[in-house]
């Protein structure tokens, strides 16, 4: 789908409510095809939160999500990957103790037919020749029945990626990717944000101000639930309200 501002993600009004804590309060948020989105916030802003409501792991109080003008409120997580929503990135969630290929496989599982998908893996053919074709492309053929765990570093992170495209998502949603990991880890992650963002939208949910800097195009900033601003990275960052909600009034 593309044309009319296509907009690849955008909730309307949306809420949640934990016991008294509005965690979630009334986001309107647009993201337009192409590029990375961040979504940040201090702790406690209500980001993981949003990422379960647009996700499906929890329902909105009130408003709605939509993607690709397809209204998707409260549509399960499994339901999400056959329609172009993946969320997980795979950064540290391969089976080691499963093949390259079954690694594939399964991660492309999502683009068999409904009645299909409901076949055990083994007979899903779509699944196996999307593995098979990025086993190909990310130069991992040597390696197809090999486990996951003993690749080499470098194998393993163009699994991940291979991993995360491999049910063809067009828009790829991310909380916090990089926590916890060490600064060489953390910069490689970001390069692997920044490819996968040439092939398909990402919405990167971060905590850290400086590293979604000079990797999305747009940022939103959640605070106490609301959006507090929005704009490319250097506006919001120099936005007084922005500082003020990170370092506090001084
Ligand atoms: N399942 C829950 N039940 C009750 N309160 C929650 C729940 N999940 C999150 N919260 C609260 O909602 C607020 C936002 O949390 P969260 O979305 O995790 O923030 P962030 O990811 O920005 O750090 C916090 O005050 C948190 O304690
Ligand atoms: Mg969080």
């Amino acid at each position: 789908m593309s044309g009319l501002g296509d907009i690849v993600l955008e909730t309307r009004g949306l809420s949640v409510n934990f016991g008294g804590l509005r965690a979630v309060d009334n986001v309107d948020i647009k993201v337009a095809r192409g590029g990375i989105t961040s979504i940040i916030g201090p702790n406690g802003a209500g980001k993981s939160t949003f990422y379960n409501l647009v996700t499906g792991a929890i329902r909105p109080t009130a408003g709605q999500v939509y993607l690709e003008g397809r209204e998707i409120t409260g549509t399960p997580t499994n339901r999400l990957a056959a329609m172009g929503l993946s969320r997980s990135f795979q950064i540290t969630n391969l089976f080691p103790a499963s093949t390259v290929f079954e690694n594939l496989r399964l991660a492309a599982h999502a683009l068999e037919p409904m009645s299909l998908s409901l076949l055990p893996v083994r007979r899903a053919k779509r699944a196996e020749e999307k593995a098979v074709a990025l086993i190909e492309r990310f130069g991992l053929a040597a390696r197809a029945t090999e486990l996951a765990g003993h690749l080499s570093h470098g194998e393993q992170r163009r699994l991940e990626i291979a991993v995360a495209l491999a049910c063809e998502p067009r828009l790829l949603i991310l909380d916090e990717p990089t926590q916890g990991m060490s600064h060489t880890d953390t910069e490689e992650a970001s390069q692997m944000v920044r490819d996968l963002s040439k092939e398909i939208t990402i919405v990167l949910i971060e905590h850290d101000l400086d590293l979604v800097m000079d990797l999305s195009h747009t940022v939103v900033v959640l605070h106490q639930g609301r959006k507090l601003a929005e704009g490319p990275p250097a506006v919001v960052r120099a936005n007084k309200d922005v500082q003020t909600a990170y370092f506090g009034a001084h």
